[in-house]
């Protein structure tokens, strides 16, 4: 039996870190785990020039613990507000923060989406710009409103999708580089499967996706600490993204999505979608890829795979898991007093809930 296990330090395709007070309090944890992220631009105002990315940047470092030399990577917001112009500076990095990628939401689905456009296919002018110099789309790939402006079905909207919207994205711009974020069913892990190829087509899988399905969301009432878009789907389509990360291929990867919220939205009678993952995602995805047997898949899923896709270089710093039962007792508390609940907490995850990993100190 495998206890202890060492990799180079990881990398998160995919965090939330807000501003102000949360991120203050939010960032720490990020950054004493992995070396480098890629930061979420749907904060408000949105990110969408390369002066608002250099200065949210210059936000996150000032939160980044003495001593660490986590770096921050910086991402676009496609609101109709950002220009192909904007592309080729943002990405060429002129200014004192390179911008990595460019992230599509699409409006209303989630978190600070009223910027989005309807559909990606709707940015043709960004797209075509990205193609050109090389900076990769990050997708948030559900289909929330048709094309008569109603609302498709929540669990209906990622593979809506995937059998819709990115062939025809893919038809339309075939040098693009993508990554489709946060996977949650097996018709995308097919297509990833099938069609998935290192430095142009990739995937981001969150701890939240691999270990939960909508069985433990309305276990006993409705789970709010794992409520988030796309919505945890069926047995089956948690199985299937399990079993397309077992796999161990080059293009896909661990992006967390941690992405919190404070308590008062969380636990509200309107619930806001994001997980809060990054106090336990390392020690949790860790726990996937033992009980799926594939630890030795682990560090290109966590290390290796996202700076790939990024162009940047994987750490030369390991670290070292081993296998030891904790639970998560705590909230995070910015300096306002706003708590802030972990996914898998004693209390207000699905009750009592163990990790079984945890990084050796
Ligand atoms: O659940 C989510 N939360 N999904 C998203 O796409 C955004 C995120 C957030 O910002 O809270
Ligand atoms: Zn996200």
């Amino acid at each position: 039996m495998t206890d202890s296990i060492t990799i180079r330090r990881p990398f998160d395709s995919h965090v939330h870190l807000r501003q102000g007070a949360m991120l203050r309090a939010v960032t720490p944890i990020t950054a004493q785990k992995f070396f480098s992220a890629i930061v979420m631009p749907n904060t408000d105002p949105p990110i969408d020039t390369t002066e608002a990315a250099a200065a949210y940047k210059e936000e996150i470092m000032a939160a980044v613990p003495e001593g660490s030399t986590f770096e921050p990577l910086m991402t676009f917001y496609l609101t109709k507000n950002l220009s192909p112009a904007e592309i080729a500076k943002g990405f060429s990095g002129e200014a004192s923060a390179k911008v990595y990628a460019v992230k599509s939401y699409p409006y209303g689905a989630t978190t600070n989406s009223q910027w989005g456009y309807r559909s990606i296919l709707e940015a043709k002018d960004v797209l075509r710009e990205m193609e050109r110099v090389g900076m990769p789309l990050m997708l948030h790939g559900e289909v929330h409103l048709n094309d008569h402006d109603e609302e498709e079905d929540p669990y209906e909207g990622e593979r809506l999708f995937v059998e819709d919207t990115l062939p025809r994205l893919l038809d339309a711009f075939p040098r693009l580089k993508i990554s489709l974020e946060h996977m949650s069913t097996a018709i995308a892990a097919d297509f990833i499967e099938k069609n998935g190829a290192e430095g142009k087509l990739v995937a981001t899988i969150t701890p939240t996706h691999l270990l939960y399905d909508r069985r433990q969301a309305f276990s006993g009432g409705y789970r709010t600490l794992i409520h988030m878009k796309p919505l945890v789907k069926r047995r089956e389509d948690r199985e299937r993204v399990r079993a397309l990360a077992q796999r161990g291929l080059p293009f896909v990867s661990a992006g967390s999505d941690s992405a919190p919220h404070p308590e008062s939205k969380k636990f509200s009678s309107c619930v806001t979608f994001g997980v809060f993952c990054s106090p336990a995602a390392l020690e949790m995805y860790t726990g996937v890829f033992d009980e799926l047997g594939a630890l030795d898949k682990l560090e290109n899923f966590l290390s290796i795979n996202g700076p790939r896709f990024y162009g940047i270089q994987p750490s030369e710093e390991r670290i070292t898991l081993i296998k030891k039962d904790w639970q998560v007792t705590e909230p995070v508390i910015t300096s306002e007093g706003v708590k802030v609940w972990p996914i898998g907490h004693v209390q207000h995850g699905l009750g009592n809930e163990v990790i079984r990993w945890q990084v050796k100190r």
